[in-house]
């Protein structure tokens, strides 16, 4: 079944015991998987192996904190600031702006059964986060007047139902020609032998190769082409998990734009030392995210001489990222961001289809790995409580628990700052209200809204 080029490119790559699993297959299930194996980038996975039999990536030895655009202002950062929303409202009047939602993961965490972008986060209407991401859309379209584009990448496990439930709802009404989606690359999980495990027999053990592969797909899919032939110049990225997130914010396009920095973080201040998220930092000189379990704890607790964390730029993954500069990385065709290891027990089945469970591991990049390809970057420090509850985990810290609490405690802190009265409390301690993120983002622009409150099944909806 496997050609000559096919046989030589899986021995090259340490891989012939799929040989002897194709020679073992019926001719169908043979097909099949020599058709998976063709699609699949060879040379690479030989690559994996090696680093994987290497022992991984070295951490690198020297850390130092970022320089923070803070929330806490002097008076020339709060005229730049000023500066930076009028040049980030010009970009949005201007149509150079598109949105870029990364919607690939498994939310496996969550135990949420499809794709993640689907679970219902409204703490009254129940609306899914999908629906949240775009109502923010249709705000900032109102108010740029611009239709702007909206780029969401898939992975190969919810690209047909995610696909299929924005058809079903119409698009959100922001226009099928204006929602583009595009799928990323998978890759398969090695076994500890760096060996390509089998989920089934006849099936490679794939899974998503991590968030840096919007950048490669953006570029293979021709979404890159389509942002360019549309005038669109930044790109700005954001995470489906978490609903407060404000993709369209003219500040933080503005400071990037004055900057003429390339990539942009948003961070917040880490709640304390020990909360388990990435620090945006330099190692070695070069700015990216420093894992948690990377930074050391004499590191982790230190502190400048007003007392905060020297190490509290917490990431939220949220970037302006501008087009070009991804054209820039990805224009060779093969663009190398490091590369890390997830290691996991998996189910998987031997060369005899037995089912058993191997010490497997999946390969993963990483989009904040491109913060060390700038030349200038900006990291603006944003407050948690308006801008950052994401849901991954089902109980516990970033859960939908927290999320809910988040969302109505910013709601009701809306609510007090423009005179109005909050709802009482219901059964969970928290008042059963929710503003439809088309009114308002913020305090003042709720405030200067002509919302109306209702009352519906589960609570106050002011639209
Ligand atoms: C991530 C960041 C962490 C940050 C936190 C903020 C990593 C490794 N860490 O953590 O520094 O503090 O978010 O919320 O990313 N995704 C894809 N394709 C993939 C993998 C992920 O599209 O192959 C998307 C997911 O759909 C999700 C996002 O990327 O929207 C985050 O992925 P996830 O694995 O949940 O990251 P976290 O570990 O939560």
């Amino acid at each position: 079944m496997a050609t000559d080029s096919l046989r030589e490119a899986l021995e090259a790559a340490g891989q012939a015991h799929v040989l002897e699993a194709l020679d073992a297959l019926p001719s169908e299930k043979a097909e099949a998987l020599t058709k998976e194996l063709r699609r699949l980038d060879l040379p690479t996975i030989g690559r994996l192996r090696a680093l994987l039999l290497q022992g991984g990536v070295a951490t690198p030895p020297a850390f130092s904190p970022p320089e923070l655009f803070p929330l806490a202002r002097t008076e020339a950062q709060e005229l730049r600031a000023r500066e930076a929303t009028e040049a980030g409202r010009a970009l949005l009047a201007d149509g150079k702006v598109g949105f870029l939602l990364v919607a690939g993961g498994q939310g496996s965490r969550l135990g949420f059964d499809g794709p993640k972008g689907l679970y219902p986060v409204g703490p009254v209407t129940g609306a899914p986060l999908f629906s949240w991401h775009a109502a923010r859309i249709h705000a900032a379209r109102r108010r740029s007047g611009v239709r702007h584009p909206w780029f969401i990448m898939t992975s190969r496990t919810n690209d047909a139902a995610t696909r299929r439930w924005f058809e079903d709802n119409d698009h959100l009404g922001l226009g099928a020609d204006t929602v583009h989606f595009f799928v990323q690359s998978m890759l398969p999980a090695l076994d500890t032998e760096g060996r390509m495990i089998f989920s089934a027999p006849g099936e490679l053990f794939l899974a998503p190769n991590g968030h840096g592969g919007t950048l490669e797909a953006l570029a293979s899919s021709e979404m890159l082409e389509r942002a360019a032939s549309e005038g669109i110049e930044q790109l700005s990225y954001f995470q489906v998990d978490n609903p407060l997130v404000r993709p369209a914010d003219p500040l933080f396009l503005g400071l990037h734009a004055l900057e003429d920095a390339e990539m942009s973080s948003k961070v917040v201040a880490k709640r304390d030392a020990d909360e388990k998220v990435g620090v945006l930092g330099l190692a070695d000189g070069r700015l990216g995210c420093i894992e948690y379990s990377d930074l050391p704890a004499d590191l982790r607790t230190q502190t400048d001489a007003d007392g905060s964390l020297t190490y509290r730029a917490g990431n939220i993954a949220t970037h302006v990222i501008r087009r070009d500069f991804i054209e820039r990385l990805t224009s060779s065709g093969t663009l190398e961001l490091p590369w890390h290891l997830a290691r996991k027990r998996m189910k998987a089945v031997d060369l005899e289809g037995n089912v058993t469970e191997v010490d497997g591991v999946k390969f993963e990049t990483f989009v904040f790995d491109a913060l060390g390809e700038t030349q200038r970057s900006v990291v603006l420090e944003v407050d948690r409580a308006l801008e950052f509850s994401p849901v991954k985990n089902a109980e516990g810290s970033d859960s939908p628990a927290t999320c809910r609490e988040a969302m109505t405690s910013m709601f009701a802190g809306w609510l007090r700052d423009s005179g109005q009265p909050v709802p009482a409390a219901g059964v969970d301690g928290l008042p059963a209200l929710e503003v439809d993120p088309r009114i308002a983002e913020d305090s003042s622009s709720f405030a200067a809204s002509t919302c109306q409150a209702r009352e519906v099944e589960g609570g106050t909806l002011y639209s």
